[in-house]
């Protein structure tokens, strides 16, 4: 899972990111920040920021805001859209920041996107201050793990988050170990569980459409069977009136640094 791959399938359509995708996040970006505690005197940094929504809740909350992200599509609309915060292209694995840089640092669904996680939680550690925090998330519903299992077989596997490389960080205790073996103190390891809700069938699979894996499958077995694939998902759990509910559940660690 390369940067620059990364960073051009994740520009496919920053302002459809932005406005079908990201949006429905928000519940676990609060959550996220509430767990956090950002405030006033916090410099924060999201890492794999997207289009900056949780850059601009932050900001919102009256911290000093930085986001971060492979994707220079994500980071024009985050620029233009988010004027309070400062983005930075760069990579998860090679933080562009000195030691200590930020009180608060949120990875949120981007860890499994570094080819050396180990490498990627040990630059969230370097660049949090002593006695800030970090929080991270990644996606860990059963109705993920079965989306991404059709999706990802139609994309080249050196374009999706390879989940077998080590230990699933889906599975309760490996991403708050992965944060222990930074040395960082695991705070807490719970869940942050809602539900995605589309207005069709139409509408949930254009909502999957920006996202980096699902461009890379639409490249590599073209649009039909991408879609072919969304429908067969997303149909048995369209409600009788046509709207759709989608079950998604993140695994957060909020860890502390010594
Ligand atoms: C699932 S999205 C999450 C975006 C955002 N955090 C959110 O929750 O809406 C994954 C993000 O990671 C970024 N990304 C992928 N590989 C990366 C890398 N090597 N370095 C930095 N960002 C990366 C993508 O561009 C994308 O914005």
């Amino acid at each position: 899972v390369s940067r620059a791959t990364q960073g051009e399938l994740w520009s496919v359509d920053p302002a459809g990111w932005a406005a079908r995708t990201e949006a429905l996040d928000r519940p676990l970006l609060e959550a996220v920040l509430a767990r956090l505690a950002a405030g006033p005197g916090d410099r924060v940094l999201d890492v794999g920021c997207g289009t900056g929504l949780l850059c601009a809740l932050a900001a919102r909350r009256g911290a000093e805001v930085t986001g971060l992200d492979a994707a220079p599509g994500l980071l024009a609309h985050a620029r233009a859209s988010v004027p309070a915060a400062t983005f930075t292209e760069g990579d998860l694995e090679a933080l562009p920041f000195a030691d200590g840089a930020f009180t608060a640092v949120t990875a949120v669904n981007v860890l499994p996107y570094a080819d050396d996680r180990r490498r990627a939680a040990a630059e969230l550690a370097r660049v949090t201050r002593a006695g800030g925090r970090v929080v991270a998330t990644v996606g860990a519903s059963p109705d993920e793990q079965e989306s991404a299992a059709l999706i990802d077989p139609l994309a080249p596997p050196a374009d999706v988050p390879d989940w077998e490389r080590g230990p699933d960080l889906r599975e309760p205790g490996v991403l708050a170990a992965l944060l222990a073996g930074a040395g960082l103190d695991v705070v807490d390891d719970g869940e942050i569980a809602f539900a995605h809700e589309h207005a069709d069938v139409d509408r949930a699979i254009a909502a999957q459409l920006p996202a980096g894996p699902v461009e890379a499958a639409v490249r590599h077995s073209g649009r039909a069977a991408v879609e072919a694939a969304l429908r067969t998902f997303f149909i048995p759990r369209a409600r009788p009136d046509g709207s759709v509910r989608q079950p998604v559940a993140y695994r957060t660690v909020v860890a502390s640094k010594r």
